[in-house]
């Protein structure tokens, strides 16, 4: 009797737990689910106001305004006027491209300018300070994509944004563990003390007076302003009175440039992605085409063979990445060799299921060099169906740290992208080569990877994320979790991520979220696993058009990332 209620007990339970697991199967979860137009981003307050404008009749370019220069004031840790981007675009009908307002090295910059006569870098140089500070394109961008694909007027659309500073941005949590871990090099970067020293709690409010006197004037006498006037000479001189060297020289010849987005098929899928200076398209297609011919459904989402099949692709295309890839204005990149199928084809011959490539065997691929590179990422689609794809940085969390006071803005400290000495990793541990060195005017390279996918010809996803190295690799696992794994487009971004850069040789995986005995297999098959470097990898946020037309966001929830649309 007794061994019979414990047959039945352990009967029921085997039959919750599978009903369970079928629940969780059948159950998935969707986003913000709208009928014309979304927006999503780093913040509620960013995501609202780009929504507003599209409410009353602007278009994802206007929309895209008002968002980048709303997380400039919300999202001081990477929203930026200090900063740059990478936009890529898709109209209604079908046109493409892609605008590069990254920023670029001043006139002064040399090859070894953060090296000491020893030829050994000099620590935090690059990093922290004016000197670290590359002249900032997200003005001259947002302006550039306003003026040639905006429809509503500059006033309707910063309006918004100048009220959101004046009334001032409620401080979250994890905002508030960002500026108390941030202190520090606040104060020691700055001479004096800064607005975001305080000791700011969640629920505060931080209003932002100088910004939005700055956002007014930019308002009043558009990216001129920025670049020539008035705040360019404070601009100038705040920088040379900290130690930089850029001049008022250096912010009048800045310019934002048009580039031919990469393009590439998997599957039927057709993915529209950043190109040179960013390293996100070009690496994106190497990985993602290196992987096309193994079926990943069937290898199952995060299998020790999934994870292996992707790290190995993930290994050949960041060799490729730190030898290869620069400013394309300043060095020849085989482009159409990298991301062709024959090359691509050998870089994987030598991979095996049975045991992990050492990344010291592995180095860049033979390419003919004679053939004829904390971020925020947003993505809107509009309610006439243009896309946009938006990934814009101080590079680190609020940049080199130093703040104008009278302009109301963090700086940058790009200049870290730049390979500073071959073979020495930078703050992402990339290591670099001559094709990103140091040079008056050029791009620093970049992992930055907005990305729009269609398929069957028909928009279907605009995808993107911070994370540095790790971008790339986020971006291209969501993509896949949605179109291999039929993942919703929450699901896609909420799910566990990895990561493996080539150097140093290990897969990065988000902590506690993947299969121990995965993790047991991996290692006996010569992985190392590093859990404990990147706590999250890549905060990813989408937009994801499902058959019936209708827009389902995707917010990650390891930010404070929210969607908003109608
Ligand atoms: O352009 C790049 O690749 C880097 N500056 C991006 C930095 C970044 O994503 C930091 N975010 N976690």
């Amino acid at each position: 009797m007794k061994l019979k209620n414990i047959a039945i007990l352990f009967f029921l339970f085997l039959i919750i737990i599978s009903c369970k697991k079928q629940n969780n199967k059948q159950v998935p979860v969707r986003g913000l689910i709208t009928e014309k137009a979304m927006v999503v981003s780093a913040r509620a307050e960013a995501s609202k106001i780009g929504k507003q404008i599209l409410a009353q009749g602007g278009n994802a370019f206007d929309a895209m305004m008002a968002t980048d220069l709303a997380l400039a004031v919300a999202y001081p840790y990477a929203g930026n006027l200090g900063g740059g981007g990478f936009m890529v675009y898709r109209l209604n009908n079908g046109e493409i491209g892609a605008l590069d307002y990254r920023e670029k090295a001043p006139l002064a910059a040399t090859k070894n300018m953060y090296l000491d006569s020893l030829g050994n870098i000099i620590p935090e140089l690059s990093t922290r300070g004016a000197m670290a500070v590359g002249v900032p394109g997200t003005v001259a961008g947002v302006f550039e994509a306003q003026k040639k694909f905006g429809i509503l007027p500059i006033e309707s659309i910063i309006k918004p944004v100048i009220n959101l500073a004046k009334k001032g941005i409620v401080v979250t949590k994890k905002q508030e563990a960002r500026f108390t871990e941030k202190r520090e090099d606040f104060l020691k970067t700055n001479k004096d003390t800064i607005l975001f020293a305080k000791h700011w709690k969640a629920k505060d409010t931080i209003v932002q007076n100088n910004l939005a006197n700055t956002l007014s004037a930019i308002m009043k006498n558009g990216p001129d302003e920025f670049y020539k006037g008035t705040s360019a000479k404070i601009l100038a001189k705040f920088i040379q009175e900290n130690g930089g060297i850029i001049t008022e020289k250096d912010l009048a010849s800045y310019k934002a440039n048009w580039r031919t987005p990469i393009t590439f098929n998997y599957d039927d899928l057709k993915i529209i992605s950043m190109s040179p200076p960013s390293s996100g398209g070009i690496a994106m297609a190497q990985i993602l085409k290196s992987v096309e011919s193994f079926n990943l459904s069937k290898l199952g989402h995060n299998s020790t063979e999934f994870i292996q099949v992707l790290a190995e692709a993930e290994r050949r295309a960041y060799a490729d990445r730190s030898f290869y890839l620069g400013d394309p204005d300043f060095i020849k990149i085989p482009q159409s060799k990298l991301i062709s199928d024959a090359y691509l084809k050998d870089r994987m011959k030598n991979f095996s299921f049975e045991k992990a490539t050492p990344s010291s065997t592995v180095s860049h691929g033979n390419v003919d060099i004679i053939e004829s590179d904390e971020t925020t990422h947003y993505s809107i689609i509009d309610q006439f169906g243009n896309a946009i794809s938006v990934t814009t940085t101080l590079n680190s969390g609020y940049g080199s740290k130093l703040y104008c006071e009278e302009l109301g803005f963090f700086l940058n400290n790009e200049m870290d992208d730049f390979s500073s000495k071959p073979g020495v990793p930078n703050v992402y541990g990339l290591i670099g080569a001559e094709a990103n060195a140091i040079l008056p005017e050029k791009r620093m390279l970049s992992s930055m990877t907005p990305t729009i996918v269609e398929k069957n010809g028909k928009l279907l996803m605009s995808v993107g994320t911070p994370g540095g190295s790790t971008i790339i690799t986020s971006v291209l696992q969501t993509i896949l979790n949605v179109h291999e794994f039929n993942m919703t487009m929450q699901e896609a971004v909420e799910a566990a991520r990895f990561h493996h850069q080539w150097l140093p040789d290990e897969i990065r995986m988000e902590p506690n979220r993947f299969n121990k005995k995965t993790i047991k297999s991996l290692e006996k098959k010569g992985y190392i696993i590093n859990e404990e470097r990147s706590p999250v990898i890549g905060i990813v946020d989408g937009i994801l058009v499902w058959p019936d037309g209708t827009l389902e966001g995707g917010a990650d929830s390891r930010g404070d990332d929210a969607a908003d649309g109608f």
